[in-house]
């Protein structure tokens, strides 16, 4: 998932920079592609919509504005996970603060779909999915001081130079993030890409909402996927922990 195929490098190349002055405005749901901090693909397999017309439903988040005691039918802590992939750590989460509320969100429909398989099998009832691209959900549908937390585990690196706006971690979404987090929240970010820690480090520092600090590994988060993957080749993985500022 972290690497970076062809639609994003063949559309830096080629017409973005004129499109953006051609499209001013695009209809709601559509991320402009020269800012999507992920990549679009392929066609649905017959499991994965199986999977998502079981269980979707039932951990669907109620159309509209996010309102996190419609949705859970309770009055808890909340978290917002951003690119859950298959959402081990989110489920991992909620098993874990079963205290707590966590949405779990990605573009990528197969992941999700084995994330609420999974979740079907562990219970979790305290977890709800969102399939889209999180900076439309914050832009359009999260309200002020909404989340206790957001996560970010192994955010895609957009590693090249000519990439680096697509990085997840950017002054906008920095602005989007202090917006929808409530006052004292903060956003936890593992990477195990050395280089994006210090991108990440040097956004905060420049950003006034935010204090950042390294920090320890979460234990409840399991260590598969890309963490695992990480470590295999030798990498450190970097934890970081944005605190919102008054
Ligand atoms: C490298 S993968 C990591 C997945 C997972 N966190 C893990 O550790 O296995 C990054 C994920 O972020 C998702 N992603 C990137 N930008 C996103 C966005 N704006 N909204 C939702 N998901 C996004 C991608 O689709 C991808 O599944």
């Amino acid at each position: 998932m972290s690497e970076h195929p062809t639609e994003a490098s063949t559309r830096e190349a080629g017409t973005d920079r004129r499109k953006e002055h051609v499209v001013p405005d695009l209809p709601p749901g559509v991320t402009p592609a020269r800012v999507r901090t992920f990549v679009r693909r392929g066609r649905l397999s017959s499991l994965t919509k199986d999977r998502v017309e079981r269980l979707a439903p039932a951990r669907s988040l109620p159309e509209g504005s996010f309102d996190a005691e419609a949705a859970f039918g309770r009055r808890a802590p909340v978290v917002l996970e951003i690119g859950c992939g298959h959402g081990h750590a989110a489920i991992a989460y909620a098993a874990a603060f079963p205290e707590h509320d966590i949405v779990a969100m990605d573009v990528h429909t197969p992941g999700l779909a084995r994330m609420l398989a999974d979740a079907d099998e562990a219970g979790v009832p305290n977890l709800r999915v969102e399939i889209g691209d999180a900076v439309l959900f914050m832009e359009e549908r999260v309200p002020d001081a909404t989340f206790d937390a957001v996560h970010l585990f192994f955010p895609d690196p957009w590693r090249k130079q000519k990439h680096t706006k697509r990085r997840f971690v950017s002054p906008a979404n920095l602005d989007l993030l202090a917006r929808v987090l409530k006052p004292g929240g903060h956003v936890l970010i593992a990477t195990d890409q050395d280089f994006y820690a210090e991108h990440a480090l040097a956004e905060v520092a420049a950003h006034p909402r935010f204090d950042a600090r390294r920090v320890a590994r979460p234990e409840w988060r399991p260590r598969d996927g890309f963490e695992a993957k990480g470590i295999a080749v030798g990498r450190t993985i970097n934890e970081l922990r944005l605190d919102l500022l008054p």
